[in-house]
C-alpha cells in the first residue's frame, strides 16, 4: 500500500524569504547597519520568548497587542506562561535593567528581527514580521526625539524614498492624560449610544484608544472629542517645541496628528509615525516615540526612553517601488568539469580561489559539458573554468568569459596554467 503524504505548508502570514528577494533584505540590512553606525547605534539581541507579563505590563492590558494578538501558551515543562515578542520595546528594557546597562552612561542600542502578531494578514501585514528597532535609553531632552526623526529622514534619502509624511503629537505627561482622560470619558458618556462593543468596553478602561476606532459610524463623536493636546502644560509644550524647532532647523517637514494615540500604552509626551500612501492601507512604516516611565514600569531605576520601530516588509515594499531589484549572480566563478580526477583537482582548485576571495561555485555531481555550461550560465557566473581530460594533461585550465566582465569586453577564452590560475582569474574578476 502506498502512504500519500500531504504537503505542509507554511503558517498563515508567516512567509519565506527565497534567495532573490533574501539577497534583497540583506542588501537593505547591511545598509541599515552603516546609518545606525553613523549615529553611534550599537546591536545587542534579546531573545523571541519572553515571560508573558513583560509584555502586559510593559505594553498594557488593554492594547489590541495584548488582547487579541500575541502568540502566548503555557511551557508544558514548568507551565510557565511565555510568549513570543509582539515587539522589541519591552524585551530591549527588560534586558537593559537585567544587566544594568545604564549604571553609568545612557545607551544608544538597536536590533532586527522577527517579531509575532496574530492579525488578519494582508499585504504589509503579516503574524510574522519583521522590525528595525531602534532605543535610546537614559535620555531625556526634545533634542534626542529630534535627533532620532531627522535620523529616519535620513534613512528615506539613503534608500530613495520621497512619498513619506511624518506625523507627530504629543501625549504629554500622566497627570495632563488624566485630565484629559476625565474629560473624554464625559464625552464618550455623552454619545453612548453610537459606541459600538469595542467603544463600549474601552470606555472606561482606555477611552483614548476608543478614539483610534475605524468606524464610520464613530467619526463625527471621535472628531469632536476633547484633544489631549489642549491639555498638555507648559513644560509638556516647551518638551514638544523643541523637538518641532529642531525638526525645522533640519529642514524635515512635519504634520501635527492630534489623533495619533499609537497601540501602545507605554509612551508619554512625543510621538511619531511616518506614513505613505503608496503602500494601500498599512501606510505606516515606522512608528514610536517616548517612553520615559517603561524602565521603572518594569523594574529598573527611572530612567527616561526614546525610540521607534520601522516594518521591514513595509520599507521593502516602498522602496521597491524607487529601485527595483536587481538579481544578483549566485556565484563570481563556475567551475565545470569531466571525469573524477578533474573533479578532485577541482575542489582543490575552487578551495584556492576561495582563499584568494573569489566566490566560486563547482559543478556538482557528473554531467555532460553542455549542461554544466547551462548551469554556469544560470547561475549569473561571469567567469567559468573548464577542467577536462586535456586541461589536465596539459596542467591547465580553460577560461571562459561568460559575460563582459571589467576590461573584457568580448566573450573570449583563455588557456592558463594551473599555478597561475588564481592570480589571472583575481586580475579579471576584479
Ligand atoms: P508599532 O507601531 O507597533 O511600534 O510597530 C512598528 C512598525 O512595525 C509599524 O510602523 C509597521 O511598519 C510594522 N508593523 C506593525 N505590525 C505589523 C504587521 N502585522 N505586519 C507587518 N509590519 C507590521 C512598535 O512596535 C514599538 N515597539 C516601536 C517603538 C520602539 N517605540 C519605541 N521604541
Amino acid at each position: 500500500m502506498t502512504q500519500v503524504f500531504t504537503k505542509v505548508t507554511a503558517i498563515r502570514g508567516m512567509n519565506d524569504a527565497l534567495p532573490g528577494a533574501s539577497a534583497r533584505w540583506e542588501q537593505l540590512e547591511a545598509l541599515v547597519r552603516e546609518w545606525l553606525r553613523a549615529y553611534g547605534y550599537r546591536n545587542m539581541r534579546a531573545p523571541i520568548l519572553e515571560h508573558t507579563r513583560l509584555f502586559t505590563r510593559g505594553i498594557g492590558e488593554v492594547t489590541d497587542i495584548v488582547e487579541k494578538e500575541m502568540y502566548t501558551f503555557t511551557d508544558s515543562l514548568n507551565g510557565e506562561s511565555l510568549t513570543m515578542r509582539p515587539e522589541f520595546t519591552a524585551g530591549m528594557v527588560r534586558a537593559a535593567i537585567e544587566h544594568n546597562l545604564l549604571y553609568d552612561r545612557p545607551q544608544r542600542v538597536y536590533a532586527m528581527g522577527p517579531v509575532f502578531r496574530h492579525e488578519r494578514p494582508q499585504r504589509g501585514r503579516y503574524r510574522q514580521f519583521h522590525q528595525i528597532d531602534v532605543e535610546a535609553l537614559g535620555l531625556a531632552g526634545p533634542d534626542i526625539d529630534a535627533e532620532l526623526i531627522v535620523m529616519v529622514s535620513r534613512l528615506w534619502k539613503l534608500l530613495g524614498i520621497t512619498d513619506i509624511e511624518l506625523e507627530i503629537n504629543s501625549l504629554g505627561q500622566g497627570d495632563e492624560r488624566a485630565a484629559h482622560r476625565a474629560a473624554l470619558i464625559t464625552h464618550l458618556e455623552q454619545h453612548k449610544d453610537i459606541l459600538d462593543e469595542d467603544g463600549l468596553r474601552r470606555m472606561y478602561t482606555n477611552p483614548l484608544r476608543v478614539l483610534d476606532t475605524k468606524n464610520p459610524a464613530m467619526q463625527a463623536m471621535a472628531d469632536s472629542a476633547p484633544k489631549l493636546f489642549d491639555f498638555l502644560g507648559e513644560t509638556s509644550r516647551a518638551h514638544f517645541d523643541g523637538v518641532c524647532a529642531r525638526l525645522t532647523d533640519a529642514g524635515v517637514p512635519y504634520r501635527l496628528n492630534p489623533r495619533m494615540v499609537r497601540g501602545l500604552d507605554y509612551y508619554n509626551l512625543t510621538v511619531f509615525e511616518w506614513v505613505t500612501d503608496k503602500l494601500g492601507a498599512q501606510a505606516t512604516v515606522c512608528g514610536g516615540g517616548r517612553y520615559d516611565g517603561l524602565i521603572e514600569l518594569l523594574g529598573g531605576k527611572a530612567a527616561p526612553a526614546v525610540g521607534f520601530a520601522i516594518g521591514i516588509e513595509r520599507l521593502l515594499d516602498l522602496w521597491g517601488q524607487y529601485q527595483p531589484e536587481v538579481a544578483l549572480p549566485e556565484c563570481e566563478v563556475y567551475v565545470v568539469h569531466q571525469g573524477d580526477e578533474a573533479q578532485r583537482r577541482a575542489a582543490l582548485l575552487a578551495e584556492s580561489l576561495r582563499d584568494a576571495g573569489m566566490s566560486v561555485i563547482v559543478h556538482a555531481g557528473a554531467a555532460s559539458f553542455k549542461s554544466q555550461f547551462k548551469r554556469a550560465d544560470a547561475s549569473a557566473a561571469s567567469i567559468a573554468v573548464i577542467l577536462g581530460g586535456d586541461e589536465l594533461a596539459a596542467g591547465v585550465a580553460s577560461v571562459k568569459m561568460l559575460r563582459a566582465v571589467a576590461q573584457t569586453s568580448d566573450a573570449a577564452q583563455f588557456s592558463v596554467p594551473l599555478d597561475d590560475l588564481v592570480a589571472f582569474l583575481k586580475d579579471k574578476v576584479n
